[in-house]
């Protein structure tokens, strides 16, 4: 079948390679990407696919209702693949309101935007939406985030992302409005944003500046290729049941100090540095408030049901990723200027 899309927030990490494979692979499709362009969105991720017929900017904020409604009536959309977010833990920490507002506010808007314009026939119809493994909090030693786990958030990001589950949830079971939610584990790969903490090092080793690390560097992550997450939305989007959780990770955990050694020692390789340079770089910051010390994801539902499995090593992944960043110094350049300034002097003073 056919589909008019609305992609939002595919300016940003994951949702401009979700556009990229949507436009890529689905010429026969139409693909509107709405993304108000804040601090982390940025037209130069797709500037590949900018030209193509299948392909449309719209800059705007998804709280903009009527917005949102003159898309909809211009556009006629069949689907939604909803990623638009403020999406960094420690931003919300700082401001939690901006989070309230676009998270929870703005995921309401969309759902009660596509109920009205979809309320005389649903069939055909997917209102997709992105979510996070952080709803469900945070994990001791043992144990995996299944899609039954109780949601536990622990941050403002988190609470707002629950929060915004829990409204797709609730306008299926009013509404029978049909949602289909996916919660991934943290994803890494190009475009990634450097306030994250892949490419926040990759860029400071590249510089020679402190990798800040908070507390002692314990916490534990699940780590996943962001090509592999939008594969994985790809298949659940097109085979997924309406109205069900999947579950997405990479079952590939490591704790946080690992990571920046293995950076570290990859990066040393490539830049035909002396081993163990940059592990000098190492520094210890004060911790995160509330810091979730572990996130670990049972995707078996997904692999099972649907067939879809990581199809990178981490090791690989990373080598990947490094080469981009190296490759693309311009980008990191502009996407580091102005207000990325001004938020790492006050995030690491
Ligand atoms: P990102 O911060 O890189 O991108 C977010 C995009 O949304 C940006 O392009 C931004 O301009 C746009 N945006 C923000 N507020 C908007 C608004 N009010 N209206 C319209 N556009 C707006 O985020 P990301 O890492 O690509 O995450 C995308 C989605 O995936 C989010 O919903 C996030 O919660 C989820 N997610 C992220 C990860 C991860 O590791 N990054 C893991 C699991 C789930
Ligand atoms: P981050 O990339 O912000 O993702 P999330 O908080 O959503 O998991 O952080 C990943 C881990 O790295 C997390 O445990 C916090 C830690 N971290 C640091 O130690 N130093 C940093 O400068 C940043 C940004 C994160």
């Amino acid at each position: 079948m056919n589909h008019n899309i609305l992609i939002t927030g595919g300016a940003g990490f994951i949702g401009s390679h979700l556009t990229r494979l949507f436009v890529t692979n689905y010429p026969e499709y139409n693909i509107v990407n709405l993304d108000k362009l804040t601090y982390a969105g940025n037209l130069e991720n797709l500037k590949d696919k900018e030209d193509k017929p299948n392909y449309t900017f719209v800059k705007g904020d998804i709280t903009d209702i009527d917005l949102i409604k003159k898309i909809f009536e211009e556009n006629k959309f069949t689907a939604v693949l909803h990623c638009a977010a403020e999406s960094h833990v420690d931003r919300s920490i700082f401001d939690p309101l901006a989070f309230v507002k676009t998270n929870v506010l703005g995921t309401a808007t969309l759902l009660q935007t596509a109920k009205e314009f979809w309320k005389d026939d649903y069939s055909k119809k997917i209102f997709y939406h992105i979510s996070t493994d952080e709803v469900y909090g945070s994990l001791g030693d043992e144990g995996f985030f299944i899609e039954e786990t109780s949601y536990d958030p622990r941050s403002p990001y988190s609470a707002s992302k629950a929060s915004s589950d829990h409204f797709v949830r609730a306008f299926y079971h009013t509404y029978k409005l049909p949602v289909i939610i996916s919660n991934c584990s943290n994803n890494y790969g190009p475009y990634h944003f450097p306030e994250k903490l892949i490419p926040l090092c990759i860029n400071n080793i590249l510089h020679k500046k402190p990798l800040p690390i908070y507390g002692k560097g314990e916490n534990v992550r699940d780590w996943l290729f962001v090509e592999d997450h939008v594969k994985a939305i790809d298949i659940i989007f097109h085979n997924g049941k309406v109205g069900e959780t999947y579950n997405i990770g990479g079952h590939n955990e490591w704790k946080n100090i690992d990571i920046i050694k293995e950076l570290c020692k990859q990066m040393d390789e490539k830049l035909g540095r002396e081993k163990g340079e940059s592990e000098k770089l190492i520094t210890f910051v004060k911790d995160r408030a509330g810091h979730d010390m572990r996130y670990a994801i049972d995707a078996s539902k997904l692999k099972n049901e649907l067939g879809w499995k990581p199809s990178l090593q981490f090791e690989e992944g990373l080598s990947k990723t490094i080469d981009w960043y190296l490759n693309n110094t311009e980008w990191l350049q502009h996407v580091t200027n102005g207000e990325y300034q001004h938020y790492y002097e006050e995030q690491y003073k």
